[in-house]
């Protein structure tokens, strides 16, 4: 059981707030004149992509995945299943993969190499954050919110166990 007073503000919903306002507008400037296709990373992503889009002014789609590389707990079991696939065509579109967290990097490559097979016109990936000192699989991340030490970290759609997702603040697990 993780109580409520073990959370400690890694990032203020303030700090979210700027960083989605900096993404949006670098974002904004790439895809000028385009109809990206934003796919989401179930569900760890679906407060930061549901804040981000409002702050876009661009015609785009949305489509979800869900994929399975955590059992219970903190621990990846390295293998990744897609347990809800697209329903989009991706073939010629300029895809943007949301995610919340870039860890080993397990997870998104996986993901990526999918989509790539897929023949987009283009394909990148926005990550709210990055574990930077646990990758074990190298990944390029094209627009990031925060770099984030190695804990774990719950809020903001993040999840310790299903619980905590609707903290407004970044938050991480006291030892
Ligand atoms: P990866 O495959 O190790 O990069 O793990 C990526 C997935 O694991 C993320 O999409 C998250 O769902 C989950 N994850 C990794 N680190 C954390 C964390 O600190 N807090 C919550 N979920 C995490
Ligand atoms: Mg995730």
């Amino acid at each position: 059981m993780v109580a409520q007073s073990q959370l400690n503000i890694l990032v203020s919903h303030e700090e979210i707030a700027k960083a989605i306002a900096r993404l949006a507008s670098e974002i904004k400037r790439d895809y000028q004149g385009k109809q990206p296709l934003f796919i989401g990373v179930l569900k760890g992503s679906f407060v930061f992509l549901a804040d981000l889009i409002r702050q876009l002014d661009l015609p785009v789609e949305i489509d979800f995945v869900k994929l399975s590389s955590y059992g219970a707990g903190r621990k990846t079991s390295g293998k990744v299943s897609m347990v809800q696939g697209l329903k989009a065509p991706v073939k010629g579109r300029d895809v943007l993969v949301i995610e919340d967290i870039v860890d080993t990097g397990i997870t998104i490559s996986f993901l990526l190499d999918y989509l790539r097979k897929k023949k987009p016109a283009s394909l990148k990936l926005c990550a709210l954050t990055d574990k930077p000192s646990r990758r074990k699989v190298p990944v390029s991340i094209d627009y990031l919110g925060f770099t984030v030490p190695d804990k774990f970290i719950v809020g903001y759609g993040l999840d310790f166990d299903e619980k905590f997702r609707h903290l407004p603040d970044i938050c991480f697990l006291e030892d």
